[in-house]
């Protein structure tokens, strides 16, 4: 009896505790003390291990395989293999390939990998959606979650986030990062490493996180995926790096080194990168991993003549790990590595080295004490289904951008008579969980049809009609389309990408609506009843007749398994949509690469003078601007102040700001704060984002907004990208997005 009573009360503890620390799991598996160890003894464990490993073991914890090749029992019997970028939901694979690991040799745990990239089976929306929320703490939760699916399954480590700044939208990737912000980029970059790492690794539901693509992956030439990088010192230091350096200081375990040339050596051979400034400069103590055969690849970008050269150059640089293919076509660290060693090309101490940070890594995540997965914890989930849902929903609700609401046609009565829903991604379930999207099942989401009909009340009539498909070359359904719209009292139409057209080898060249679908939606518009147009993309869009002649835009994204119910939350206004674009939207290719932060130039773009920096054939502006994104209420911004006028170098200041909501609606304020440097010895970005706030108004209520300039937030790096302050005048600008903004100044004295 005495039993049951402790039982429940373990229980009902857990569960007052689950609401107070929430998303930690309830019941933890039993925690063997021992795994509590400190560093010290860590290393000293390592040694311990390491004095006993063959050269061939060694090396076998630098490779790592991907899939389930015929050969991979008995290259975990022989300590060929240290980590598998394994299939998902097989927790029974997994235990069975760890126990012939932890039967062989040195009794050394595999680690399981997977690309949990935004949700496990729980899907939640794109890392770039995920970015529009401006929300790190709603995307720590998100990763958390993920972390717990995916460590309930056996995958303890995640080739995620992908932290990499993406200024041009051609590139598919650009879906799966913060977009073009650095500052942004570094704080999405830290929630995302503390979400899915948890507060220690050796936690049971805690995974190592990989952040990659180290690096400048994102500043492919033409935007065309997997092409050369080549840019300057100081664009990769004060754009590309710094989210790299925001996870490193969030102690994320991994890194993933990049396909891509950089400048003339490749970033899997990047010596400068990887080992001057990852594992010098910045003391990162985890492990770098290659992207998958991108040291085989050396050999033809054609810095290594087969892949013996490959293995020694990549090793040399600083890649620890060698994701191989189990088509055999990655065969690189195995065996050369070892050929190198016999043949004094590649020390045993540097061998050493790498192994111990593979060793470090399993040791945290405590794969010696616990290598075997708990294949129950699905069944009994410690998260109901139900709080499950309300996460993703949130953070898909917070991820929703109004682009446009003019007369206010947002949000729609519940009781609306009737509701022409039309286009292909309007009862669409595979597209709305986006690429990337692991063990997901798109049986799961929830569509636009569905999130409406939840919503709305008993009588209101839904007209849906697909229309015609996403990639469409005729109109045939135009027609039962127009017949929907004109017998309803509103038109939602629902256009965009499928998630294929984004992601991984999935560059554009041309950023319009793929197939009809604009005209589509011009063949209804011109029907004259009000209209709603719902994106659904993975990239900027190029969507310059919606954006001109459409009253009401919403910018979704894919947003995951409630996708339908976030977008109905938002549309029947149950949700005040607070999401802020987090890259610029082009008005054409032809501006690309359009960013915010840009240089002012010696001829800033004037309109009534033609010698200035700008086009002939198209405004210099974007059609949407970084930052940018509306509320159903306004925010009134005033009365902008500073405390100090003059500081000195190391001193810093705070700027107060009073914000009002003056509409009818609450509703969530992203308040950004950018800052320009008038005159340096540089020349200076017109703006950079240096701190935002998220803030909750209700209606009539005002309050002061804080920010304290540091220091760090006002230097640069100068000619010799040494970091500095110099004195001068700098700017403060305040505002709701990148362009609308209230200006201050202050001095900072020689
Ligand atoms: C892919 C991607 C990388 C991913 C890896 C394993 O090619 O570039 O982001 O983690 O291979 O799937």
């Amino acid at each position: 009896m005495i039993k049951k009573i402790f039982t429940i009360i373990v229980l009902i503890t857990s569960s007052l505790l689950a609401q107070t620390v929430r998303y930690k799991p309830l019941i933890k598996v039993e925690q063997n003390q021992s795994s509590n160890f400190t560093n010290k003894s860590i290393e000293r464990k390592i040694d311990s291990i390491l004095s006993k490993m063959t050269l061939k073991e060694k090396v076998g914890q630098l490779v790592q395989i991907v899939g389930e090749p015929e050969y991979l029992e008995n290259l975990i019997k022989e300590g060929g293999v240290g980590s598998i970028l394994i299939g998902t939901g097989i927790p029974g694979e997994v235990n069975r390939l760890q126990k012939i690991a932890m039967e062989s040799g040195l009794k050394i745990p595999l680690v399981f990998a997977h690309d949990v990239i935004h949700g496990y089976y729980t899907i939640y929306p794109i890392p770039l959606g995920e970015a529009a929320s401006w929300n790190p703490d709603i995307v720590k939760k998100d990763a958390h979650l993920a972390a717990m699916e995916a460590a309930s399954q056996g995958t303890k480590w995640t080739f995620a986030p992908m932290v990499d700044i993406a200024r041009d939208p051609r590139w598919g990737r650009i879906m799966e990062g913060a977009g073009e912000d650095p500052f942004l980029g570094s704080i999405m970059a830290a929630a995302r490493v503390e979400g899915f790492q948890g507060d220690d690794l050796k936690d049971p539901y805690s995974i190592a996180a990989c952040a990659k693509h180290f690096v400048a992956y994102g500043a492919a030439q033409a935007g065309r995926e997997y092409n050369t990088v080549d840019i300057s010192e100081r664009t990769l230091r004060e754009i590309y790096l710094p989210p790299f350096k925001s996870a490193v200081d969030a102690g994320v375990a991994t890194i993933m080194s990049a396909f891509n040339d950089l400048n003339g050596i490749p970033a899997s051979a990047n010596y400068h990168t990887l080992t001057e400034i990852l594992k010098d400069k910045w003391k990162f103590k985890g492990l770098v991993v290659s992207d998958y055969n991108s040291i085989g690849e050396l050999v033809r970008h054609g810095i290594a003549k087969d892949k013996y050269e490959a293995a020694g150059e990549a090793f040399l640089a600083g890649v620890d790990v060698d994701m191989v293919g189990n088509r055999n076509i990655g065969d690189v660290y195995s065996p050369n590595l070892e050929k190198l060693v016999i043949n004094g090309e590649v020390s045993i101490d540097k061998i050493n080295q790498s192994v111990k940070r593979v060793l470090r890594v399993k040791f945290k995540l405590d794969l010696f004490e616990h290598p075997y997965t708990d294949t129950t914890f699905y069944k009994t989930y410690l998260i109901s289904k139900e709080e499950r849902e309300n996460i993703v929903r949130k953070s898909a609700d917070e991820s929703i951008v109004l682009l446009k609401n003019t007369n206010n046609i947002l949000p729609i009565k519940k009781d609306i008579g009737s509701i022409a829903l039309i286009g292909p991604l309007a009862n669409d379930q595979k597209d709305l969980i986006g690429g990337w999207s692991c063990a997901g099942n798109p049986d799961n989401a929830v569509t636009v049809l569905k999130g409406i009909s939840n919503k709305v009340s008993s009588n209101t009539r839904i007209n849906y009609v697909q229309g015609c498909n996403i990639n469409d070359s005729v109109e045939t359904g135009f027609e039962k389309a127009v017949s929907s719209a004109k017998k309803s009292d509103l038109v939602i139409l629902v256009v965009g990408e499928s998630r294929k057209m984004s992601g991984e080898a999935s560059s554009r060249v041309n950023l319009d609506l793929p197939g009809v679908q604009e005209k589509l939606v011009e063949k209804i518009y011109g029907l004259g009843k009000p209209t709603v147009v719902i994106l659904m993309n993975g990239r900027p869009l190029t969507i310059n007749w919606i954006s001109e002649n459409v009253p009401a835009v919403l910018e979704t994204w894919f947003l995951g398994d409630q996708a339908g119910n976030a977008i109905a939350d938002v549309l029947f206004g149950d949700y005040n949509p607070s999401g802020k674009l987090p890259v610029t939207f082009p008005r054409s290719v032809g501006q690309i690469p359009i960013f915010y932060n840009h240089k002012n130039t010696g001829r800033p773009a004037e309109p009534n003078d033609k010698f200035t920096s700008k086009y002939i054939d198209s405004p210099v502006t974007p059609l949407y601007p970084f930052g940018y994104g509306l509320s159903y209420t306004t925010f009134n911004y005033k009365n902008i102040r500073i405390d100090k006028s003059k500081i000195s170098k190391n001193d810093s200041l705070t700027v107060s700001i009073d914000v009002t909501n003056n509409g009818n609606l609450e509703g969530d304020e992203v308040v950004q704060l950018y800052i320009h440097d008038r005159v340096r010895s540089i020349t200076p970005p017109v703006k950079e984002l240096k701190g935002f706030k998220k803030i909750h108004l209700n209606t009539g209520e005002s309050k002061t907004v804080k920010f304290k300039i540091t220091p760090g937030m006002l230097s640069f790096l100068n000619k010799n990208l040494q970091p500095v302050i110099e004195p001068g005048i700098f700017d403060i600008m305040i505002g709701g997005n990148s362009v609308d903004l209230l200006l201050t100044s202050f001095e900072v004295e020689k």
